[in-house]
């Protein structure tokens, strides 16, 4: 359960895309992570932005998020597929130091429920600091199927990250 004691989480949304961030397509997956952010938890949208694929601006976008800007919360959308250009878990696991293997993989097993495509996301998760880092696909269709299993759990692993000292009753 959130605790209620605490500060908001603070949530950064990082969308990536070569077209989005030309200005060739509306950015739908960034603002969708927000809408269902914000109905799920207590949370303030501390930034967000727009870099194409390339591994340097989403590198170096994530580690400042996580290092001088002290999100709680980054989530990034788009890149995590097949096509050549898509790099967002080559990049992520370059500003990890932890990772978190069982976030995409409970998103990868709920996905095929849904859609045998699912098993092509190839997104990663895991923790930089006090920051937790987690790539969702690019559509707003699969932003919502995968943000909705791992909503519930989210209080609890950012509260742990925060450095809660309770047991684990859950
Ligand atoms: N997961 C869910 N739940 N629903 C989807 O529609 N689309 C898949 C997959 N994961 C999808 C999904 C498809 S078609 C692709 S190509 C991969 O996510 C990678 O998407 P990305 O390259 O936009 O990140």
């Amino acid at each position: 359960m959130p605790n209620e004691q605490q500060p908001p989480y603070r949530v950064a949304i990082l969308t990536i895309s070569d077209r989005s961030s030309a200005g060739v397509r509306p950015d739908g997956s960034g603002p969708a992570v927000w809408v269902l952010v914000e109905a799920a938890l207590p949370a303030t949208l501390i930034t967000t932005a727009i870099v194409p694929d390339e591994i340097a601006a989403i590198t170096a976008t994530l580690s400042q998020w996580a290092d001088d800007s002290t999100a709680d919360l980054i989530l990034t959308t788009g890149g995590t597929g097949l096509a050549p250009r898509d790099v967002t878990p080559e990049a992520t696991r370059q500003v990890i130091e932890r990772e978190v293997p069982g976030i995409p993989e409970a998103m990868r097993v709920a996905s095929l429920a849904i859609t045998p495509f699912g098993m092509l996301s190839r997104m990663v998760a895991g923790t930089r600091g006090r920051s937790l880092i987690i790539n969702l696909p690019g559509s707003p269709k699969a932003v919502r199927e995968n943000l909705a299993v791992i909503l519930p759990v989210l209080p609890h692993a950012l509260d742990k990250l925060r450095g809660d000292p309770d047991d684990c009753v859950v």
